[in-house]
């Protein structure tokens, strides 16, 4: 049995139910609106194999923006989905007509958005012109830094929504408040995030178990330049801390792997493994060799190794997808 922390083990009512009949060998995945940014936008650096925008702030996003990773944002929007029983979102919207997606990555949340909600307008903006131009006649994009003040009307969108963004923003209570500014009385935020707490409740995972330490040494990195990940209790603050109000919390239980006996839960894992390859070395590579200044292939050893882990069907590892959601008073509150 492998050495494990003691404490942190969800309760055995709550626990996910391991798949006996499941094959321990390992899981292969590969078979189966400002100046000077539209001044840097098309820079680009090439690092370890990997493209990057450059902008005009070193280390703005340590993720790639090549086509592996645009690939890997669309597939993980999937998973995302299925993370929420298919929903888009778990805010109680009633006919919104303005909607604007922070972050938006390949915008393909905006454009599924723009599909649900044909009368709304839906904006995604991010720092990367990395959208289609072929998109429904209600969505658009704009370039646009977050950390920026915004250049929207006050007031003026029923539903804001950033997704797995929390990585990249320095200065939260700043990007919240003009997100606050923006939204309108009695509209939502919601803010979606992939936890990195990785958990275990039946010791199947070393206290050094390469995946973990590779998460703890992103974690590590991301600290030092102030942009820990976010938890439930972080998303919670940040909205009520902004001003709004009935702020709800959902935790998912994300498996990582098929080991789970649930259905459900195991093609979660399954497809939570699939993206994982892309997934390691896009959260990794920059954060690891730019800010703890680690050997390019020292950290390819650490990702195969993490990999390696991760496709181990013998540990039952998981983490928590959060979604937190808060609604701007209406003018009448
Ligand atoms: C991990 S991706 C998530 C994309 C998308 N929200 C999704 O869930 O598919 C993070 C995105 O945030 C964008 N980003 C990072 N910093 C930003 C900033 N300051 N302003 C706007 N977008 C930013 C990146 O360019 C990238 O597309």
């Amino acid at each position: 049995m492998a050495e494990t922390e003691d404490e942190g083990f969800a309760d055995e009512k709550d626990q996910i139910e391991v798949d006996e009949a499941i094959s321990l060998d390992s899981f292969d995945s590969t078979n189966s609106s400002t100046k000077s940014l539209s001044e840097s936008v098309h820079e680009y650096i090439f690092e370890n194999g990997r493209r990057y925008h450059a902008y005009y702030e070193t280390d703005k996003n340590m993720m790639p923006t090549d086509e592996k990773e645009q690939d890997r944002l669309d597939m993980q929007h999937e998973l995302m989905l299925a993370l929420l029983d298919g929903k888009l979102h778990l805010s109680p919207l009633v006919e919104p007509q303005r909607i604007l997606d922070i972050g938006c990555g390949t915008g393909i949340w905006a454009i599924d958005t723009a599909d649900e909600y044909p009368a709304a307008e839906v904006i995604g903006t991010d720092l990367s012109p990395i959208q289609p131009k072929w998109v429904p006649p209600n969505c658009r994009f704009e370039l646009d830094d977050a950390e920026l003040p915004f250049t929207f009307k006050p007031n003026h969108f029923d539903f804001i929504h950033m997704r797995n963004v929390s990585q990249s923003i320095s200065d939260w209570p700043n990007v919240l408040s003009e997100v606050y500014r923006c939204t309108a009385p009695g509209g939502y935020v919601e803010l979606a995030e992939s936890g990195s707490d990785i958990r275990c409740d039946d010791r199947t995972m070393a206290m050094d178990d390469s995946f973990k330490v590779n998460v703890d040494l992103v974690i590590k990195a991301l600290d030092q330049i102030g942009r820990p990940p976010a938890t439930d209790t972080i998303l919670r603050e940040r909205l009520e801390k902004a001003g709004f109000v009935d702020v709800t919390v959902v935790n998912t239980k994300q498996p990582l792997g098929p080991w789970p006996k649930n259905r459900r839960l195991k093609i979660l894992g399954a497809m939570t493994l699939m993206g994982m390859e892309a997934a390691i070395e896009a959260h990794s590579l920059a954060t690891l060799t730019r800010i703890l200044h680690m050997d390019h292939e020292d950290v390819n050893e650490i990702c195969r190794k993490s990999l390696e882990a991760a496709r181990n069907r013998g540990i039952h590892m998981y983490s928590f997808h959060h979604v937190v959601y808060g609604r701007k008073p209406g003018e009448d509150e």
